[in-house]
């Protein structure tokens, strides 16, 4: 790609996985490194965009010359997306937001009780972040990309998501043992509102990431 070819524009990306907690040393989690979100807002950056990442209980050092934001839970990142969200020029949601938080938070530890069963642990739905600001944008000109990791009808159930979600494109990633998470490497498809499909194949999340803001590109003009 063209040197600086992103230069202008503000690029925001969220990168994570966001914990719910259930009490002050509990939540619930998943497994996403942020690996894929960091490789996006370090290629954006190299790229010469202004770089906003909204991270969320990733291991990894701030990359150098982006404005970073951390958050915790998916009620936190959506605020962090939304404010920042404001004047981008593009928002790529990368982060695993839980679906489902706690319904009740336990300001003290959470105690097993002898001889009884432990009592269940009820959820209600978070909000879904990309699909809030896929219908309500900032700006009729931002382009939203999302993410999903299906374990099978991979295209099938990704067309079908980029509907439902009313984003731009959708980076499909094929899921399952061992494949994915916390690794350096990635393989996706690439879906797009007109029906085109992108495959990337297997290599660093820096391809990837590269091809993202390739097919964005177009869609600013
Ligand atoms: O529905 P699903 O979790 O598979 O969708 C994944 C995509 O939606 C990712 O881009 C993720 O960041 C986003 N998402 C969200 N808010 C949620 C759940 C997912 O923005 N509550």
């Amino acid at each position: 790609e063209a040197f600086a070819d992103l230069a202008g524009l503000h690029v925001v990306v969220s990168a994570g996985g966001t914990r719910e907690p259930l009490d002050p040393v509990r939540f619930l989690g998943n497994r996403s490194s942020g690996r894929q979100g960091y490789a996006l807002a370090r290629t954006a950056a190299a790229r010469g965009a202004r770089v906003t990442l909204v991270e969320a209980n990733t291991q990894l050092p701030d990359p150098a010359g982006v404005d970073v934001v951390h958050v915790g839970t998916a009620v936190e990142l959506r605020t962090a997306v939304i404010a920042a969200a404001r004047d981008a020029d593009a928002v790529v949601m990368a982060a695993a937001v839980a679906d489902f938080r706690p319904s009740e938070y336990a300001t003290g530890k959470i105690k097993k009780k002898d001889g009884r069963e432990p009592a269940p642990i009820a959820l209600v739905r978070n909000p879904d972040i990309l699909a809030e600001i896929s219908a309500d944008r900032p700006r009729a000109d931002q382009v939203i990309v999302g993410f999903a990791a299906e374990t099978d009808d991979v295209l099938a159930n990704g067309r079908d998501k980029l509907r439902r979600k009313g984003c731009d494109l959708l980076v499909v990633n094929e899921v399952g043992e061992r494949r994915t998470f916390g690794s350096d490497d990635n393989e996706a498809v690439i879906l797009a509102t007109d029906g085109t499909e992108t495959p990337v194949p297997h290599g660093p999340k820096e391809v990837l990431s590269d091809t993202v803001w390739d097919l964005v590109l177009p869609l600013l003009r």
